[in-house]
């Protein structure tokens, strides 16, 4: 790794940023400076919620008298929607597209803020009518269509809590969601395009409501025109719904501190956590990360080609791009549908000037080879981004050289669906090192520790943690504040556990290697090696199972899984098919094996727990260390 090697922002992209802009405003005069500056939370969060509009200005910019339950802009009244829509129907921006809507057959639609701020009022209105009040959770499944942002700020603008379960999870996935969350309606689409077939969207949904009677009602998108049974008294079309709904609607005067939307992330246990956003801080954070890190202007053509089922999407594809007056490109289907040029032929017609995806999705261009993004023009692009796992420096130069005409800087971001926004991350003026994040964004304090929690030293690798709270941080995990604490605080008491592995060189640049606990990253997914493993004792044939991340050339991490079954059982390649499409319907595809291996015992400790980590020494033909606690 020549981690030496830095690559200098061009000096026009430093004039001309953002950041070089509110560094100046303040005097400030470099980014040791600015770093130094903003620890003081109170100035530099207080400096960016200002630029937002608030009903009701905020007492106090944080509380810390109940940590780890921390609270920001307190006593202030707030809407996110607002933020998003409303207050630009006062300015140019009103006019300006929002989204450049793409579906995979290829439709393209363009929705002006002005048109998207009219279809949130009416199925916001749509929504009251079917009795949806501030608080009720509203559990959304549904495509990658203006449709899924439109449901999403109708139900933050009157108040309701959105949970968005991403479209390849399963009926069962659905179905647990539902019911940690108590969800009253459910909002999907008859089904979704992905490459070239239809997904049974409404067929999950119903399997999934079935056993989910909180859910009382199911509002149907008619996207794909298939056939779908509709129950009635239950299910109801979206057209129907807003059919006469007035296109206006006042955005519920929300505290800083109410909820936003909960979103299902993986843990180390078999139990997703529903992590917890609310308006005002989460605002504050997603708005001024996007205007400082991918430098928006009011002429950029931005893409975020992330799903919004997942954190990125509802950051960085919703809310903070309205926010910031962003016009955005959305696309349904698959990036490499039906060539694998697809986004290179969106780019160079929409004259895209942001790119932001992921590691994944880079080393499967890398795959497919320079001939597809060389037969378009690129020239447009004038920033790079990368999200979700480690980027191999590897990939980072492709992307840099390929896609970036050799000279774009790429804004490689580390956070996770607890942060809310960007933490780690380059900022337009930062010096990059090929596969570093770089350093912590202004506002944020992060650090590396050993196992005892002592600071690491330069070049050795420790236990990510951050110091310091910031507005867009998690408040708790739904219905489970023990959970909270414990996961996250508890460790290190007053410091942030990330989960993570990382390495911080002697100029102060993080290096991510991946997570130390039970959870894997495929293509960039989280997925917890505990629920890949509860869905496998969940067959009838399988006795025990243990599951551990591999690496995989493109997707990161894949999940291998090691299972004992039953006596009697015959170990068969059938059966391994047959596991394996078992568990893509409990969880979803991203959850499948990749391989499983039939074992007559598990390795376990004396008290009788598997040691996953002797099994993936095994199968990574590295040294097993200390077998001490092994039973036999
Ligand atoms: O391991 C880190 C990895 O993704 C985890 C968070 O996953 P999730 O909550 O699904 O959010 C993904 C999108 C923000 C982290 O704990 N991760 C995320 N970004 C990076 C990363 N690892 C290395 N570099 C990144 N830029």
């Amino acid at each position: 790794m020549a981690q030496e090697e830095l690559f200098h922002p061009p000096k026009d992209l430093v004039e001309n940023s953002n950041i070089k802009a509110f560094m100046d405003k303040h005097g400030i005069a470099d980014l040791d400076a600015l770093l130094e500056k903003a620890q003081d939370h109170d100035w530099y969060w207080g400096e960016q919620a200002r630029e937002l509009e608030w009903f009701k200005p905020w007492d106090k910019v944080l509380d810390d008298s109940k940590a780890p339950f921390f609270k920001w802009f307190t006593g202030g009244k707030f809407n996110i929607v607002h933020n998003c829509l409303d207050r630009h129907m006062k300015t140019d921006v009103k006019d300006k597209i929002a989204y450049i809507y793409e579906s995979e057959p290829g439709e393209v639609e363009r929705w002006t803020y002005e048109q998207l701020h009219k279809e949130v009022n009416k199925f916001a209105n749509a929504l009251k009518k079917l009795g949806v009040k501030k608080g009720d959770r509203v559990t959304l499944f549904m495509p990658m269509i203006p449709q899924n942002p439109v449901a999403m700020l109708a139900c933050a603008k009157i108040g309701a809590v959105h949970s968005v379960v991403f479209s390849g999870f399963s009926a069962g996935s659905l179905r647990d969601r539902l019911l940690d969350a108590d969800s009253k309606v459910l909002i999907t689409a008859d089904g979704a395009y992905r490459r070239g077939k239809v997904v049974p969207l409404k067929h999950n949904a119903d399997a999934a409501m079935a056993e989910a009677p909180c859910c009382k009602h199911c509002i149907v998108f008619k996207r794909a025109g298939n056939e779908v049974p509709m129950t009635e008294g239950r299910d109801v079309w979206w057209h129907d719904l807003v059919e006469g709904a007035s296109d206006e609607c006042e955005p519920e005067p929300m505290d800083s501190e109410d909820m936003l939307y909960m979103l299902y992330t993986s843990g180390t246990t078999g139990k997703p956590k529903g992590i917890v956003h609310v308006h005002g801080g989460y605002a504050v954070g997603t708005y001024s990360t996007l205007k400082f890190v991918f430098d928006l202007k009011p002429d950029d053509v931005y893409w975020c080609a992330a799903d919004i089922g997942w954190v990125t999407g509802h950051s960085y594809i919703v809310y903070a791009p309205l926010m910031n007056g962003a016009t955005s490109i959305l696309y349904e289907g698959a990036p490499n549908w039906p060539e694998p040029d697809r986004l290179w032929q969106i780019i160079a017609r929409e004259k895209a000037t942001i790119l932001y995806t992921s590691p994944t999705a880079i080393r499967m261009f890398m795959r497919f080879g320079e001939d597809y993004p060389k037969k378009h023009d690129l020239s447009s692009l004038r920033l790079l981004g990368s999200v979700g796992e480690p980027i191999n420096p590897e990939a980072w130069r492709w992307y840099r050289e390929n896609i970036g005409g050799g000279k774009l800087q790429i804004m490689d971001t580390w956070w996770q669906t607890e942060t809310g926004n960007f933490m780690i991350s380059p900022l337009p003026i930062t010096p990059l090192k090929a596969g570093s994040a770089t350093r912590p964004l202004p506002g944020i304090k992060a650090d590396v520790v050993t196992q005892d929690g002592q600071p690491a030293k330069p070049g050795e690798n420790g236990l990510g943690v951050l110091l310091k709270p910031w507005p867009a941080m998690l408040r708790t995990i739904y219905g489970d504040p023990d959970r909270y604490v414990q996961t996250y605080w508890s460790r290190f008491p007053g410091k942030y556990l990330m989960g993570d592995s990382v390495m911080k060189d002697s100029d102060g640049y993080f290096w991510f290697r991946g997570r130390v606990d039970e959870v894997l990253n495929v293509a960039g997914h989280r997925l917890g090696t505990a629920e890949v493993e509860s869905a496998l004792v969940a067959h009838r044939d399988v006795a025990e199972a243990a599951v551990i991340g591999v690496p995989h050339p493109v997707k990161g991490d894949v999940p291998k899984a090691y299972v004992t079954l039953k006596v009697g059982v015959e170990k068969t390649d059938a059966l391994k098919d047959e596991l394996k499409k078992w568990v893509g319907d409990q969880i979803g595809k991203i959850a499948q094996p990749d391989s499983i291996e039939f074992r007559d015992k598990l390795p376990k400790t004396r008290s009788g727990k598997i040691m996953r980590r002797l099994l993936k020494a095994e199968a990574l033909g590295q040294d097993v260390g200390d077998t001490s606690t092994l039973e036999e």
